[in-house]
């Protein structure tokens, strides 16, 4: 057995309430064959609205830092996040839309001009009278100042969080391994101004897999032959999202982390998630029989994935039941 010469190590098979910054530091080292958690994402959630946008960054550089001691050699950290679809910029020049296809009033900028050449002393007012529509009505179609957002409000661009996280890896030692993608359902909260824009809702985010040097056991025996045809082979990995998210309002599904377990270790490893919020990791490395490491530092996370660990754990020698019980946890709004 190896010698912990930490004090006050993390057993696995637990769930921990406090920072990562401070309890990574705490977990044997060379002792997860798998880290994958899903961080906040800097999106305004209750769990990160102290966070600054370098805050945030430093907090993912520096777990990512913390994990190259930890994980074993020819070990993975696999940190799933989507890139930031509404990135506020100060900087950014106010977008402005003329959005024909919303018109209540059925007038072109072309037929103002036609009728400001026969009138060219008419000013907004006069034009808009002839026209019997608003002033404002007028300036929008002459000067396309329908501005994105409303005017005082700051725009957004996009954020790629890709490129912040493959650094952050590639400086602890890590190497980039393989991504993949996650299909889920589209997210429409995030498109508040989609209706006035050419912009996407989110349907997808990404699955950056780590590799820490080593020597890699590799088993296609883990996966039977249809779910290497099905997910384990593939890129794209189309799986819907939480229903419920009641308890915990950024839950991923059991089956990401499932996934992700069955394919990167054997059984009787330890998992780690270090933002373990609702407890999915935990559960999903339960249901393939390999130990686990939980941190969040929310005591309610805490609560609720305790509370979920205890609900599946009289299963495990019945995996159906188990099943059953996970598909529960996924749709209910009952463990908070
Ligand atoms: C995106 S959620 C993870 C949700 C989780 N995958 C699930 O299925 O429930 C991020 C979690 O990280 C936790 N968190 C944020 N900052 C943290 C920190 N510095 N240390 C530990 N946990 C943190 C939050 O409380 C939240 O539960």
């Amino acid at each position: 057995m190896a010698v912990i010469n930490i004090f006050n190590p993390l057993i696995p098979n637990d769930i921990y309430h406090g920072d990562s910054r401070n309890l990574l530091k705490r977990i044997e080292h060379n002792s997860i064959a798998l880290s994958v958690w899903s961080p906040p994402y800097y999106v305004g959630k209750e769990y990160e609205k102290d966070l600054s946008f370098d805050d945030w960054k430093s907090l993912l550089i520096d777990v990512i830092a913390l994990h190259f001691s930890i994980i074993k050699p020819g070990g993975f950290l696999a940190v799933n996040i989507a890139d930031i679809l509404c990135f506020k910029d100060e900087s950014m020049p106010k977008i402005m839309a003329e959005n024909v296809s919303r018109r209540k009033i059925a007038l072109s900028k072309e037929e103002i001009l036609a009728v400001k050449e026969m009138h060219p002393d008419w000013n907004r007012y006069k034009l808009a009278e002839h026209f019997g529509c608003s002033e404002q009505t007028i300036d929008r179609r002459l000067n396309g100042n329908n501005i994105r957002g409303g005017k005082y409000q700051s725009q957004t661009r996009i954020f790629l969080v890709g490129g912040l996280i493959e650094g952050a890896a590639k400086d602890a030692g890590f190497y980039l391994y393989d991504r993949r993608i996650w299909v889920k359902d589209a997210a429409w909260e995030n498109s508040r101004w989609h209706t006035i824009s050419y912009r996407s809702v989110d349907e997808s985010e990404y699955l950056y897999i780590f590799w820490k040097p080593g020597i890699t056991k590799v088993d296609r025996a883990r996966l039977t032959k249809e779910e290497w045809v099905n997910w384990g082979s593939r890129g794209v990995w189309d799986i819907p999202s939480v229903r419920s998210n009641a308890d915990h309002d950024s839950k991923f599904p059991v089956e990401l982390p499932r996934r992700v377990i069955k394919l990167f270790t054997e059984p009787g490893e330890i998992v780690l998630d270090c933002f373990m919020g609702s407890g999915t990791t935990a559960l999903a490395a339960i249901r393939e029989g390999r130990k686990y490491i939980g941190i969040d530092k929310e005591k309610r996370s805490v609560e609720i994935a305790k509370k979920a660990i205890d609900s599946i754990s009289k299963y495990t020698k019945e995996p159906e039941q188990m099943d059953l019980m996970l598909r529960d946890l996924e749709a209910s709004y009952g463990i908070g």
